[in-house]
């Protein structure tokens, strides 16, 4: 099969090929060019890190096949489609409450996703996470209820109709999965009082 390119972000480019796809962080020509080799290097390896821990866990999201260090992961391609054009036609409370258990099951493993939006899952039988090029480990609250914080505004701004239900509903199966719900629950108060936050490319 011909390599074909799948996707174009702000910091990579995505090509399928033979089912598996290659996440290419490209150069940034306004970055300087040590700076921005330095950071793609950082990306791509902490992503790998983190790829390999999901699978440890058995979590779903894509396999990693390979990885240069530098700026270019293979990864398995995961079938299906985005949650963000499905979530409105479907059972979207179920689909929501798999949101929460699954972020969950990230959190008490110490992952902070960075950047939980639906573009970035995919159904298939279950959901899929992926894009984890902003994730990193902590054992912080405030990470962890931040991470909260940015999939309710994800939700707020592109499932404006069904939010709310969709994010009670993801909480709601965060609190039973998750190891310190209280206290990130607590902290996302605070976080919400805070105000709004950025997310990359915003
Ligand atoms: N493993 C994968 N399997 C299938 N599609 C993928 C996979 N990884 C990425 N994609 C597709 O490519 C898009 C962009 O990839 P993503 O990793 O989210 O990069 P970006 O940082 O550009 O958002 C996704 O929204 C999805 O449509
Ligand atoms: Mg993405």
């Amino acid at each position: 099969m011909p390599k074909s390119i799948i996707a174009q972000g702000a910091e990579a480019k995505l090509f399928l090929e033979d089912n598996r796809i290659l996440k290419q962080r490209f150069p940034k020509k306004y970055r300087i060019k040590q700076i921005d080799e330095k950071l793609r290097g950082f990306r791509t390896r902490r992503e790998a890190k983190i790829l390999q821990k999901l699978e440890a866990i058995n979590f779903p999201a894509p396999r990693l096949i390979s990885n240069d260090e530098k700026e270019n992961l293979v990864i398995e391609n995961v079938r299906g489609n985005l949650v963000k054009d499905i979530l409105e036609k479907s059972d979207y409370k179920k689909l929501c409450s798999d949101i929460g258990k699954k972020v969950a099951i990230l959190h008490n493993n110490l992952i902070i996703h960075g950047d939980l939006t639906t573009s970035n899952m995919i159904f298939n039988k279950e959901i899929y996470f992926i894009d984890f090029g902003l994730s990193f480990f902590s054992e912080k609250a405030e990470d962890r209820a931040v991470d909260l914080h940015l999939l309710k505004e994800g939700l707020e701004s592109k499932h404006y109709r069904i939010w709310e239900k969709c994010f009670r509903c993801a909480l709601e199966a965060y609190k039973k999965e998750a190891k310190k719900s209280v206290e990130t629950l607590k902290r996302l108060e605070i976080v919400e009082k805070r105000g709004r936050y950025r997310r990359k490319g915003s």
